[in-house]
């Protein structure tokens, strides 16, 4: 396995491109098998993840290919309706192929996803949201068996929790139902506007786009289109706060800074400096004596839903936090367990004390992390892990960076291009 090495205490200038969203990009891929055709998918970023993604379309019957950004897919001809264990337990995203599956063929057979190092991560309401409009599920060895006789019937759809993936799959299913489907409680991160975007193209009736409540009305049929991923907000905001913790200024390019309303809030009060335009922003730490440093203020943050801070930068928040002027407190509530990256940062001389569903950070202050070997347990905690160690004096070894590269187009290259010193070896 590969780690990536890391030479702390430089800040970082110049400019990055973001990529486009990994959680747009998984459904907006798992969709094309509503429709046969030809479908174009625009700014679609090349990460394991996606590559799985594809993997399993293929599975299924569907050919594809990519030229630079592009991905052309032909779903014509479905030769398969069951995404296989081995391929499921390593990417629970494939469970967004349900939805399409039941839409197009009536009947779909999916691995149950399994946890994974941040939850048990069940898809109890996914199952309750298709039961809603007419279609029978059983759990079976592992898999869930779902079909639906004849055509599915619009029905109304309650989320207990807006359950982003349960929103998209729940959707997806509902576009050809007979009559008319509400779902209330519905997530609204801009991936499912970018799916509604793209589902409307292909012909769907919803209305509703960015609220908590979906009205869909079912057509007959839904066809080919062209569609664009919009940009990945966590990987902006997960450049937004390395430069935050380097010092330095970057400009952040191809993102959508309206996507960041609460980090972009949080890192005002730290005390970054922050100029948005509509599809780039730069991020700089003003000079003091001669150096672009800010004196972090620490701050709190709640995870939340959107528009609230999302659960996706909490990990990266936390390693700037461990170097802020004062304590934090971080409460996590989407996740069970998505604490994982806190013994690592300890390990950097982070100090973190966990009570519940909250962490207690005391900023050590600017300069006081050192760089450790430490290990990457999940795509996010990865990433706080890159934060901390270029930020720390010393060289920080992390281990298992394949949880890294479900979620980060080219980081390496990307920082090597703000002037990091990072590096990939094999282990
Ligand atoms: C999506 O996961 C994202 N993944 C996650 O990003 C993100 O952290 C999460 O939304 C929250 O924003 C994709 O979009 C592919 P949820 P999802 O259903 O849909 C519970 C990353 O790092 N729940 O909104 O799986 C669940 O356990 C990943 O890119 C149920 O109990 O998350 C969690 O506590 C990590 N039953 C909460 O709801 C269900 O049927 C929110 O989960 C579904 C969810």
């Amino acid at each position: 396995m590969d780690k990536l090495i890391v030479e702390g205490g430089r800040p970082l200038y110049g400019s990055v491109a973001i990529s486009g969203a990994k959680n747009a990009a998984l459904p907006l891929l798992a969709a094309t098998l509503l429709a046969p055709g030809l479908h174009t998918l625009h700014n679609v970023p090349d990460l394991r993840d996606t590559r799985t993604m594809l993997k399993l379309l293929e599975i299924l019957g569907v050919q594809w290919e990519r030229t630079g950004k592009t991905v052309r897919i032909n779903s014509d001809r479905l030769t398969g309706v069951e995404a296989p264990y081995d391929l499921v337990k390593t990417m629970r995203a494939s469970v967004l192929v349900l939805g399409p599956l039941l839409a197009r063929s009536g009947f779909a057979r999916v691995s149950l996803p399994g946890g994974c190092a941040i939850g048990a991560r069940p898809i109890n309401y996914h199952l309750k949201g298709f039961e809603k409009l007419g279609v029978t599920t059983h759990l079976e060895h592992g898999y869930v068996e779902a079909i639906v006789e004849g055509r599915m019937r619009g029905g109304t759809v309650y989320f207990d929790i807006p359950s982003v993936t349960g929103t998209e799959n729940v959707l997806m299913a509902s576009v050809v139902a007979q009559g008319e489907s509400v779902i209330k409680n519905a997530a609204k991160e801009p991936e499912v506007g970018n799916l509604i975007d793209m589902l409307t193209a292909m012909g769907a009736e919803i209305e509703g786009k960015g609220t908590d409540r979906l009205i869909v009305r079912g057509v007959d049929r839904l066809h080919a289109t062209e569609s664009t991923i919009i940009p990945d907000r966590i990987e902006t905001g997960t450049y937004m706060i390395a430069v935050a913790a380097t010092g330095g200024s970057v400009t952040i390019t191809d993102c959508n800074p309206a996507h960041l309303p609460a980090l972009t809030e949080k890192l005002l009060l730290c005390g970054v400096n922050i100029d948005t335009a509509t599809d780039s922003m730069t991020v700089s730490c003003p000079e003091v004596g001669g150096r672009s440093l800010c004196r972090l203020q620490s701050v709190d943050i709640t995870t939340l839903p959107y528009p609230g801070f999302p659960t996706d930068l909490q990990a990266q928040f936390m390693a700037l936090m461990a170097q802020g002027e004062g304590t934090s407190i971080i409460h996590e509530t989407i996740f069970e367990n998505r604490f994982m990256h806190v013994a690592e940062l300890i390990r950097m001389g982070a100090d973190i004390t966990i009570e519940g569903s909250r962490a207690v950070i005391r900023g050590v202050g600017r300069d006081k992390l050192c760089g450790a070997p430490v290990m990457a347990t999940d795509l996010r905690a990865s990433a706080s892990l890159v934060i901390a160690g270029l930020s720390a004096s010393g060289t920080t070894q992390i281990s298992r960076i394949y949880h890294l590269e479900r979620g980060y187009e080219n980081m390496v290259e990307k920082l090597q291009g703000l002037g990091a010193k990072v590096w990939k070896v094999r282990e």
